[in-house]
């Protein structure tokens, strides 16, 4: 009884905030004419190497320092017995190797077992394919796949053996079956009789990758980014385009051509984090950029490279010696050009045929370029411009990205903008890390900006919770919020990329970030679900919504929700965020239909949780997932009421 009791008065303290808090909001659906048509590009992602995203992530191979060319060439490595490392090796860029000597007892040993990233991940059952550049004069190897935490003889989990019974440098490849699943393994190579074996480039990758390329990307990871459905692909960052100094820049001619003569490069985020007292972050450059356009080609994506400009990290680099003279960019613009040659070119150019040899004659059709990630004050427009000029004349259809600076406003982003205008850049890219105060504040972001001038991509940009620096649902709610001021504006917001993308348990120095993993699984946050709803229902045309003839953006007075609607064919699609702690009760009228059409309801998603600082985690992935909710109704007019703090997808047919 008193249970009741309670549950009746409960339910009536509920419909009594119901009525109070908020009026029936009306909701004009515009269906008398299309806007703007939403940009393909839109929704898309952004790739950095960061918090092991490359090597330890989306790259398949397990092996750390697998050339032996980090500045210790033991890095990564456990080394025992009597070796060698020698420096005149078979791939100039990479020239360091291993010479495993005999040990001269027959009980002692030498090899070298490699540690991986934070471990290698195996899963019971699967192939595991290693491979090894190896010289010798009939000496031999057994190849092992042991458990670092075993300290009896069950740490062997998978043997092999090869006979290296050539002279001169010839790759040798052996598949290995784990037997359990296991995340932390290392990979054991030893010296087996007494006759000394080179080794090089040793590599160990799970067979089964993403669409089963050899030596390819871990599959989950690489279908985590096809089920966003990108529009845009933006590679490879972030500050790591910049370099903490210019000589560690991304340099794309570094990243192709066969995987064991890309030399090794120092990672811009090497030194960042807080808790590691020898850093050891470093690119093979095997994710580099061929893989990148391959894999826009799978997902149907436009892919959107980003070179220096000759800046270098302007956050590590206060002295202007650091950077490239304005009057000694010519190798730099040349690498811009270079880039296009090397994604468009006929085979029978210099880049085009490198690509080519790649396995890709066929050009990857680039249609655009950005020239600086962050960079700003008087000396970013200078070393810009003679960039645009090189490159409006050589492939004026490129269309060229310039930066607005790291900050969303402020003194230089009202700089840079009117200076990107000066010098007629396609796209500005914008920046914005911010917390819950600014993703609530800039609903109405858009609405105002020139209409004439170039377009907006807003680079990256993720809603950093005010002392909540993680991933949780209510900042995933506040950029969907947000994201319907990008689709309402279409005209002018034509790219959109969340970032940063990926990140490892264990080697993360930033957060929040849009996918996790440790080495065997990988968790999809809220901000990724939210993404992947708005590219899901990205419709093809804008349509007008207001409330009073207003836009819907969050605005003092409009009960914390945030609106914008989309065409697509027949179906209409309004999204809709409340970001409010009350229910909102809404009806979504539908004008410039016929007198004898109605519209139809067809589905709603929700996407909500009961705890707003949670999100998914790795051991309960879809904890917080997108709903679907029965949703009826017919007529000039449906009504519909919305959770407090969730976001919303209305599917209407007309
Ligand atoms: O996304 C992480 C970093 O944030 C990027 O490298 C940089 O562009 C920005 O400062």
């Amino acid at each position: 009884m008193y249970m009741l009791k309670k549950t009746i008065l409960t339910a009536a303290a509920l419909l009594v905030s119901v009525s109070v808090t908020g009026q029936t909001v009306r909701m004009d659906v515009n269906l008398k004419k299309a806007g703007a048509p939403v940009q393909p590009t839109m929704y898309g992602i952004f790739f950095e190497d960061i918090n092991y995203a490359a090597d330890g992530g989306l790259y398949g191979d397990m092996v750390k320092n697998r050339s032996f060319d980090f500045p210790y060439a033991l890095t990564g490595w456990t080394a025992y017995g009597k070796l060698q490392v020698m420096d005149d090796g078979p791939f100039e860029r990479n020239p360091h190797y291993l010479r495993l000597n005999w040990s001269g007892h027959r009980d002692k040993f030498t090899g070298v077992e490699n540690e991986g990233f934070f471990g290698m991940g195996l899963k019971k059952g699967e192939g595991y394919v290693f491979s090894v550049w190896a010289r010798s004069d009939g000496g031999k190897l057994r190849v092992e796949l042991v458990d670092n935490d075993s300290m009896t003889e069950t740490q062997i989990l998978a043997q092999g053996e090869i006979s290296v019974n050539s002279k001169e440098w010839t790759k040798y490849k052996l598949e290995l079956t784990a037997p359990v699943t296991i995340e932390d393994a290392h990979l054991r190579v030893e010296l087996v009789g007494n006759v000394s074996v080179a080794i090089e480039h040793v590599s160990l990758f799970p067979k089964d990758t993403w669409t089963g390329r050899e030596g390819g990307l871990r599959k989950d990871l690489a279908q985590a980014l096809y089920d966003l459905h990108p529009g845009v692909f933006r590679f490879p960052g972030g500050c790591i385009v910049e370099g903490t100094d210019l000589e560690t820049r991304y340099n794309w001619k570094n990243s192709v051509g066969p995987v064991e003569n890309r030399p090794v490069n120092e990672n811009r985020w090497h030194y960042t984090f807080g808790y590691k007292l020898f850093p050891d972050y470093f690119t093979s450059y095997g994710f580099g950029f061929y893989e990148f356009f391959q894999l826009c080609e799978d997902f149907g994506c436009e892919p959107l490279p980003v070179v220096s400009c000759g800046l270098a990290c302007q956050f590590q680099n206060d002295d202007p010696s650091a950077h490239v003279p304005v009057d000694e960019l010519q190798p730099y613009i040349q690498d811009a050009l270079d880039l296009i040659e090397f994604a468009n070119g006929g085979v029978n150019t210099t880049w085009g045929r490198v690509r080519a040899e790649m396995g890709h004659p066929e050009p990857f059709n680039l249609k655009m370029l950005a020239v600086g990630n962050e960079q700003w004050g008087e000396e970013y427009p200078a070393h810009l411009k003679p960039f645009v000029d090189a490159l409006r004349k050589a492939y004026p259809q490129i269309k060229i990205i310039g930066t607005s600076g790291p900050n969303s406003e402020g003194d230089q982003f009202d700089y840079l903008w009117p200076e990107m205008k000066k010098l007629g850049v396609d796209l500005v890219d914008e920046h914005f890390y911010r917390p819950e105060k600014w993703f609530l504040s800039q609903g109405a972001r858009y609405d105002s900006y020139d209409r004439k001038g170039p377009k907006v991509f807003a680079g990256e940009y993720a809603c950093h919770g005010d002392g909540k620096k993680w991933n949780h649902f209510n900042a995933s709610l506040l950029e969907a919020a947000f994201m319907t001021g990008l689709e309402r504006n279409a005209d002018v917001v034509h790219m959109a990329t969340y970032a940063p993308l990926f990140a490892h348990v264990r080697g993360w120095q930033w957060r929040p970030d849009l996918i996790w993993y440790d080495n065997l699984r990988s968790v999809r946050s809220c901000s990724w679900y939210v993404q992947q709803l708005y590219s899901q229902y990205k419709g093809q045309n804008v349509l007008g919504l207001t409330w009073d003839g207003k836009p819907i953006t969050g605005a003092d007075g409009q009960q914390g929700l945030f609106a914008s609607a989309v065409q697509d064919g027949n179906l209409i699609y309004v999204k809709v965020a409340n970001t409010s702690s009350s229910p909102n009760t809404i009806e979504f009228s539908f004008n410039g239909l016929k007198k004898a059409d109605v519209v139809k309801a067809v589905k709603r998603i929700v996407y909500t949780s009961p705890d707003p600082d949670a999100d998914n985690t790795l051991d309960a992935p879809e904890a917080i997932v997108p709903r679907q909710r029965i949703f009826i109704g017919e007529g000039k007019a449906i009504t519909a009421t919305v959770d407090p703090m969730s976001f919303n997808i209305f599917v209407f047919e007309r």
